[in-house]
This record gives C-alpha cells, sequence and structure tokens, in this order.
C-alpha cells in the first residue's frame, strides 16, 4: 500500500514521535513505507510522514551514490533509533523533504554520527554511518523530533522559502505523489 504524504503544516510533522512496544509486528508498515519512499523517489521517510507519530524511518541512501562513490548506500529501517553522538566535519549540502516539495536548502550538519537502533527483525545495533547514509538518517531522525530542515534556517534564508512554505501548506505544489494537506 501507498500512503499520502503529509504536507509541510500538518502538526504531526512538528510533534515528537513516540516509541514503538518493543517486538510489535510491524512488518507491513516497513515494507508499505519503502513502497511509499519508492513511490515518490525518495531517499528517506519517516513515519510521521505518512501520519503515523511513532519512531520509526527507513531510507534508502543508495540512490544518492553512484558508482564512482567509494560510499556503499544502505536500505534499511531503523525502529525506536537514538543517536548517540555527532561528530567530524560539519558541512553544508543541499537537503529536501517529500513533505516540503519544491523547497532545497542547504543544510549544515556534522559528518558521522553513532546510533542504537532496532532493525526490521527487532535485533538491537549500535553502528557508525558516515557521509551521505549519515546525512539521510540525520534527517529522517530529525522528523522523529518534530524537527524540519527549514526549521535550520534563519534570517533571509527563512524569509526567502516562507511563501512557498505558505504554499505547500495550502496545497499549492503539484506532485508525483498523493499528499494530505493541513489547510484546504
Ligand atoms: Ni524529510
Amino acid at each position: 500500500m501507498i500512503y499520502p504524504i503529509v504536507a509541510f503544516g500538518n502538526p504531526i510533522l512538528k510533534k515528537e514521535a513516540e516509541e514503538i512496544e518493543e517486538g510489535k509486528n510491524i512488518d507491513a508498515l516497513i515494507k508499505d513505507m519503502y513502497a511509499t519512499m519508492d513511490h515518490a523517489s525518495g531517499v528517506g521517510l519517516a513515519a510521521p510522514q505518512i501520519n503515523q507519530g511513532i519512531r520509526l524511518f527507513v531510507i534508502d541512501s543508495s540512490l544518492m551514490l553512484d558508482e564512482e562513490d567509494t560510499e556503499k548506500g544502505i536500505r534499511r529501517a531503523f525502529i525506536n533509533p537514538i543517536i548517540l553522538d555527532e561528530y567530524g566535519d560539519a558541512y553544508s549540502f543541499e537537503e529536501g523533504c517529500l513533505s516540503i516539495p519544491e523547497v532545497r536548502a542547504e543544510i549544515i550538519r556534522p559528518e558521522k554520527l553513532t546510533i542504537e537502533y532496532y532493525d526490521e527483525n527487532w535485533n538491537l545495533k549500535e553502528e557508525e554511518f558516515t557521509g551521505m547514509t549519515a546525512r539521510v538518517i540525520q534527517h529522517e531522525y530529525d522528523h522523529l523530533e518534530g524537527i524540519l530542515f527549514v526549521d535550520y534556517l534563519k534570517g533571509l534564508k527563512k524569509r526567502l522559502v516562507q511563501s512557498k512554505l505558505i504554499d505547500v501548506s495550502k496545497g499549492k505544489v503539484s506532485t508525483d505523489y498523493r499528499m494530505i494537506y493541513p489547510v484546504k
């Protein structure tokens, strides 16, 4: 099943998501999240973006890399993740979000992170990620905390995207995937 994606302006995107009961069968939901992400050509999707306020996201960072990259991407689900540490050189990279179509902005984040999470078989893992994979994880993890990438913009950069954000919240955007808009 392909879910519609919640657009900017919906309160669920600003709420902290809740932990999932350990061992709960969420296989179907994870499968549907992968399908929804792929359908929208996304590299990551967090549960609040399909209107479910729970601590789960899926990523496919391989789409951001090509054969020349030494880094290999991963396709994986993260359940109840906790970023334990972020480190390395901070760098700027242009981010976008399926909930905020047509808006892109340079965001500065640390290069590496260590994260604890359950994989889709409820195995507890602690791993280090770097590069594009770390970047996608940071963006998706923020969704579970109720943070959107545009929240990092300040001053002029924030003002430049403001009218576009209002358009998105009113449904004045065209996407090739279905969306749920807060204001009709
Ligand atoms: Ni996003």
